[in-house]
C-alpha cells in the first residue's frame, strides 16, 4: 500500500543516508524541500520530491500546507512507574531541594514503594497511558529506563512492562536497565553495588528484558569506581552503557561514561570544560534534559558551547515523576530554544537524529531519509519550521503517522 502526503509547504529533517549523528557546524544544518511530495510504501519512506513530479500512490493525504518532519525521538525516559509524587512536588514549593527530599526516604525510594504495591497489569495500564500521551504529542521513538525497583524482582517485573510496551505500541522501543538509579532500601551501600552486578544484572541479561545499562552517577548516589564496576559488569552480558551523569554535581561521570564507549551521558547540567574535553572524539551523545531543569530549577546545559566545541547535543524528557513529569519533546525543543538559545534547526536535529543516535536507533528513525521507517509529523499550516517552538503552547500536529499508519486514524 503506497500513501502519498502531497502539498507539503516544505519537507524538514532530510538527511542522507549514513548519517546516524550531527555534530558541530553539522548541528546548524538540515535538508529540506519545499512544495514537496512523501511517498510511504508499507511502514518505509520510499521517495520524496517536488510537486511537479507527483507519484502515482493508493492514497493521499493532502498536507495543505503544512510541514513534514520526523516523529521526535526521546532517548531518556522513566515512564515506568506508579502513581505520582505530587505530596513532593509540594514541599519542593515549599522550599526543599531534590537532594533534601531524597535525603528523607522520599524521591526515588518513595517510587520504589509504590512500584513494589503496584501490580504488574495495573503498572503496564498507567505506564501505557504516558506512553500514548507521548505519542499523541509527537514521540515516534523513545527509551524507558528500570530503577524504580531496586530489589531485582521488582527491577524485573519494570522491564517485563517495558517489553509489554515495546510489543504493543506503534513506536518504537528501547529499554535500559538502571538497577543503579538509588541505593534500595535495606541495603548497604557496598551491598547493593554487588547485588546490581553480580544478581540483576545477570537476570536481566540472562531473560533479555535490555539493550542498554545506565547508573546514576552522581553526588549522594553511585561513585565513579561503582560506576566502572557496573559499566564492566554490564560489557560482558554485551550491554552498552547510557550514563546519568553531571546532574547534581561535576560527578567524573562523563568521563568514565566516555572510557566505556557509554552511547550517551545524559543530564549534564553541571559540567565544566573538563567534560567537554572529555568527549572529544568519543562515540558518546551528550544529552541534555531541559525539562528536568525547568521542573529542578537548576542550571540549563550548556548546549551552545558543546556545539561550539564541534560536539553534538541530543534533548531528551527525562519523563519521570521526581524531576520531569513531562514526556512532551515539542515543549523540550522550546526550552532548548528559549532557555538553551538553540535555533529551531538545532533544536530540531537534538530532538530526531541525535536522540535517536543517543539510543542506538538512528539507522531506523530520525530523519526523512529513503528506506528508514515512515515516523512523520504533519503539521498543521504553517510558515515555518520555527513556528513549533515559538507559538509553544499552539496546537501543531494535523497527523502523526508511525511505520506508515496514521495515530488516532
Ligand atoms: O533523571 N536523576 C536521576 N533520575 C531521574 C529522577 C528520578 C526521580 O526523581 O524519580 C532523573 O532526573
Ligand atoms: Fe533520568
Amino acid at each position: 500500500m503506497k500513501t502519498c502526503i502531497k502539498n507539503i509547504r516544505e519537507l524538514v529533517g532530510i538527511v542522507p543516508q549514513g548519517v546516524l549523528r550531527k555534530q558541530g557546524a553539522e548541528m546548524n544544518e538540515t535538508g529540506t524541500l519545499a512544495d514537496a511530495w512523501l511517498l510511504i510504501d508499507g511502514d518505509r519512506i520510499a521517495g520524496f520530491g517536488t510537486m511537479d513530479t507527483l507519484p502515482e500512490a493508493d492514497r493521499y493525504i493532502d498536507a495543505e500546507g503544512g510541514l513534514v518532519l520526523p516523529s521526535f525521538c526521546d532517548s531518556h525516559t522513566h515512564i515506568v512507574y506508579a502513581g505520582s509524587r505530587e505530596g513532593e512536588f509540594l514541599d519542593k514549593i515549599n522550599g526543599l531541594s531534590y537532594e533534601e527530599i531524597a535525603r528523607r526516604g522520599g524521591g526515588i525510594l518513595n517510587s520504589a514503594d509504590r512500584l513494589h504495591e503496584t501490580s504488574e497489569d495495573e503498572l503496564y495500564r498507567q505506564s501505557m497511558e504516558r506512553v500514548q500521551e507521548m505519542i499523541a504529542k509527537g514521540t515516534g521513538a523513545l527509551e524507558i529506563k528500570s530503577g524504580y525497583g531496586l530489589r531485582t524482582e521488582d527491577e524485573l517485573k519494570m522491564l517485563r512492562v517495558i517489553k509489554r510496551i515495546r510489543e504493543n505500541v506503534p513506536a518504537l522501543v528501547r529499554a535500559t536497565f538502571l538497577g543503579a538509579h538509588a541505593i534500595g532500601r535495606g541495603y548497604g551501600h557496598e551491598e547493593y553495588v554487588r547485588l546490581v552486578c553480580e544478581e540483576m544484572l545477570p537476570a536481566v541479561a540472562q531473560q533479555g528484558l535490555a539493550d542498554f545499562v545506565d547508573v546514576f552517577c552522581d553526588e549522594g548516589f553511585f561513585t565513579v569506581e561503582d560506576t566502572g564496576r557496573i559499566l564492566t559488569a554490564g560489557e560482558h552480558y554485551g550491554l552498552r552503557p547510557k550514563i546519568h551523569a553531571n546532574e547534581l554535581a561535576v560527578s567524573g561521570g562523563v568521563q568514565i561514561g566516555v572510557k566505556h564507549h557509554a552511547l550517551s551521558v545524559d543530564h549534564l547540567e553541571k559540567t565544566t570544560d573538563a567534560e567537554i574535553d572529555a568527549l572529544q572524539g568519543s562515540v558518546t551523545m551528550p544529552t541534555m534534559l531541559p525539562g528536568s531543569s525547568f521542573f529542578l530549577g537548576l542550571p540549563y546545559g550548556r548546549a551552545k558551547d558543546f556545539i561550539q566545541a564541534g560536539l553534538g547535543v541530543a534533548l531528551a524528557s527525562d519523563y519521570n515523576p521526581g524531576s520531569s513529569p513531562s514526556g512532551d519533546m515539542r515543549f523540550v525543543m522550546a526550552m532548548g530554544c528559549i532557555r538553551m538559545r538553540l535555533t529551531a534547526v538545532q533544536a530540531l536535529n537534538a530532538v530526531t537524529l541525535n536522540s535517536a543516535y543517543a539510543m542506538g536507533v538512528s539507522d531506523e528513525v530520525g530523519s526523512i531519509t529513503v528506506g528508514k521507517r515512515a515516523n512523520l509529523i504533519v503539521t498543521r499550516p504553517l510558515q515555518s519550521l520555527t513556528m513549533i517552538p515559538y507559538m509553544y503552547q499552539t496546537p501543531f500536529i494535523r497527523h502523526h503517522i508511525l511505520s506508515g499508519k496514521e495515530i488516532n486514524a
